[in-house]
């Protein structure tokens, strides 16, 4: 029996079962099943527990792009693989066949190795969100390079260290890019960058928005010319199922980014599968997700996920609010979109605005809505249902990380229940557990703890580029035999999981994932700043608002501007996604007798709530607690 797609929720039951019974056995016949390899692996699954080394289809051979573009050219040569809606409606859309995509991946492919990337080089792509990006990225697969994309929203700084971090010889980027009324002078912040990083030889600038860029002679060369000269045919190169895929950096509890290390096969076999069946996408439907490419959810569910599957995936270079409130509804309209993914804050957004951005479109094209990025609260998920779903359509509430490559926890639509807050049940081959402060394994199903996963699955991230200690340690550190999610979960008497937020430093605003050692990092830069600590306060659009405790060592002339001087230094440093929406000055912060600051403190001082500190007497500083809470009645 084939488990590739469920198409029930019997079928879905004995797929989890059969996971779990057989992990090996399950996932090799999917993967063999299902994919083009160009050799056959000797081993399905290895899991060396005292080093953490994770290895899936070993000897297996592929090339990724031979199962997004080349296998669908048999029959679907002419089928639209990407549609490119832009960001200004007026200016025409593009619909991308699979032998058009194709073709440009292997232009682009050569126009790499033109320039001496060979397989195994890092190359960074600091795009936004128009098809070079889709194609370079697919660009590098054919080669195997392995690509770094970083979200064009980041500042010069954090380019440079992601550039840093993996070594990137070469660097794809664009003049500009377009983002609802503004231009974003890109290539700006790539020379800033680049003036710290020795280690790139190259770049590539596509022509988007065509206003002045500096080119830097002997470094930087403009893309169009030399693509379009370039062969459109380049073979695949052989590549194994464990070597790199990609590198995608995300926060943690220190100020440097982890580069998470996506491998081949296990992560185009886990990608692949989880799209098909998360969406119940079926030929002919049209798929749209919102995010970006620079993030994990668009790498795996924009792009390789959807063009494994043979599918249509829309590629948007705008925001939801660009004309105005309806561009979401309007774009589903426009091309009968069949399933649409995106993100709880972007619901809390809209669902504020009047319905009369909702009304004029016709969405009964829709078959799936799904969420990711952070919990969705019950109202945001009855209006997503109500107003975009019309009642009707299922909403799939997806959990999942960086780190695990695809979709971990969700609903399979029409075919399990949707439970609003749920993220509901694990999809096959993957086994979450919960464990109390303790480490202890919780047996009674209904329950709360700290989520884990114990048995590794295909797009599990293999290490963390040039720090496997830091994987170990992250990952792997608390319990060897299990990976830690961060996230805390609670379960109910049916299994099913509803996560309730990050245990750990990190913070989730706006979906994205912001560490505070990084965000604290960059304020301390700042001449009058003694030290930081910045807290997550619940927000009813972004999920969280950042809020900074702050201690200065000298006087500002005027408080205001400090604030705004110290957000230009988050900004530099990181970028505007993490600017603090608020800050306090502050003599002290409240640190235990080990010297770590008592965060739970500061959140309960931050949101007024004095009477929940609870005992104090053990801190290092206990009389800070009244400074704070006097700092704060202060504050309107
Ligand atoms: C963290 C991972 C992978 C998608 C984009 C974010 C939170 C993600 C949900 C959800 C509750 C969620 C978790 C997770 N998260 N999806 N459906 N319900 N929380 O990837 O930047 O690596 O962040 O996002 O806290 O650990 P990421």
């Amino acid at each position: 029996m084939s488990h590739y797609h469920l198409k029930s929720a019997d079928a879905f039951q004995k797929a989890y079962q059969a996971s779990v019974d057989h992990p090996e056995a399950f996932w090799d016949k999917i993967a063999k099943n299902n994919f083009i390899w160009q050799k056959h692996w000797y081993k399905t699954f290895e899991w060396d527990q005292k080093n953490t080394h994770i290895k899936w289809f070993l000897g297996g051979q592929l090339n990724i792009t031979e199962n997004l573009l080349d296998r669908h050219l048999i029959h679907n040569a002419d089928k639209t693989a990407i549609i490119f809606e832009p960001n200004n409606p007026d200016e025409p859309h593009q619909e991308i066949s699979y032998a058009d995509l194709a073709k440009s991946v292997n232009k682009m492919a050569n126009v790499l190795k033109d320039q001496g990337v060979q397989k195994g080089d890092r190359v960074c792509i600091y795009l936004p969100m128009i098809p070079e990006l889709a194609i370079t990225v697919l660009a590098c697969a054919r080669i195997g390079a392995i690509h770094s994309v970083v979200f064009a929203g980041f500042s010069s700084s954090a380019l440079a260290a992601r550039i840093n971090d993996c070594q990137c010889a070469l660097v794809v980027t664009s003049d500009g890019g377009f983002r609802g009324p503004k231009t974003i002078d890109l290539k700006s912040i790539v020379d800033q960058a680049l003036e710290n990083c020795p280690v790139v030889q190259r770049t590539l600038v596509v022509a988007r928005t065509h206003q002045k860029s500096d080119m830097v002679p002997g470094r930087d060369l403009w893309l169009k010319p030399l693509f379009d000269q370039a062969s459109d045919q380049c073979p695949a190169t052989t590549m194994d199922a464990e070597d790199p895929l990609f590198i995608l950096y995300t926060s943690g509890s220190t100020g440097k980014p982890k580069g998470m290390v996506h491998t081949c096969g296990g992560y185009m076999v886990y990608a692949a599968y989880t799209f098909k069946n998360v969406f119940q996408y079926a030929e002919h439907n049209i798929y749209w997700c919102s995010a970006d490419i620079g993030w994990i959810t668009g790498h795996s569910y924009i792009l390789y996920g959807p063009l494994a599957n043979g599918a249509t995936t829309l590629m948007f270079e705008g925001v939801p609010s660009y004309p105005d409130f309806g561009r979401f509804w309007a774009i589903i309209e426009k091309y009968k979109v069949t399933q649409f993914y995106t993100a709880p804050t972007a619901i809390r957004a809209l669902a504020k605005e009047s319905l009369d951005f909702v009304s004029p479109y016709n969405l009964s094209s829709l078959k799936v809505l799904g969420t990711v990025g952070e919990p969705i609260n019950e109202e945001a998920w009855q209006w997503y249902f109500k107003h975009i779903g019309g009642g009707k359509v299922p909403i799939v509430d997806t959990w999942w990380q960086t780190e695990t490559g695809g979709v971990m926890i969700a609903p399979l639509p029409r075919i399990t229940p949707a439970i609003p807050t749920y993220a509901t049940l694990p999809l096959p081959g993957i086994q979450p557990v919960l464990l109390d402060d303790q480490g202890q394994e919780i047996t009674e199903t209904e329950a709360s703890g700290l989520l884990f996963i114990k048995h590794p699955w295909p797009s599990i991230a293999r290490t963390i580029w040039g720090d496997h200690q830091r994987y170990v340690q992250t990952y792997f550190g608390a319990q060897t035999d299990k990976y830690m999610t961060g996230d805390g979960a609670t379960r109910d008497a049916k299994g099913n999981y509803r996560i309730t937020g990050r245990v750990d430093d990190v913070i989730i605003v706006s979906g994205h994932n912001l560490g505070t050692a990084p965000i604290e990092d960059a304020i301390n830069e700042h001449e009058l700043v003694a030290e930081s600590a910045v807290i997550g306060v619940p927000h009813s659009i972004k999920g969280n608002s950042l809020f900074g405790f702050i201690i200065l060592k000298g006087h500002p002339d005027s408080e205001e501007n400090l604030k705004s001087a110290i957000n230009q230094c988050i900004t530099q440093h990181i970028g505007p996604i993490a600017k603090l929406d608020e800050m306090v000055f502050t003599p002290g912060l409240p640190k235990t007798r080990s010297g770590k600051i008592m965060r739970r403190i500061l959140r309960n001082i931050a949101q007024k709530n004095f009477d929940a500190l609870g005992d104090t007497s053990t801190l290092l500083n206990p009389e800070i607690v009244a400074e704070l809470i006097q700092v704060m009645q202060k504050k309107h």
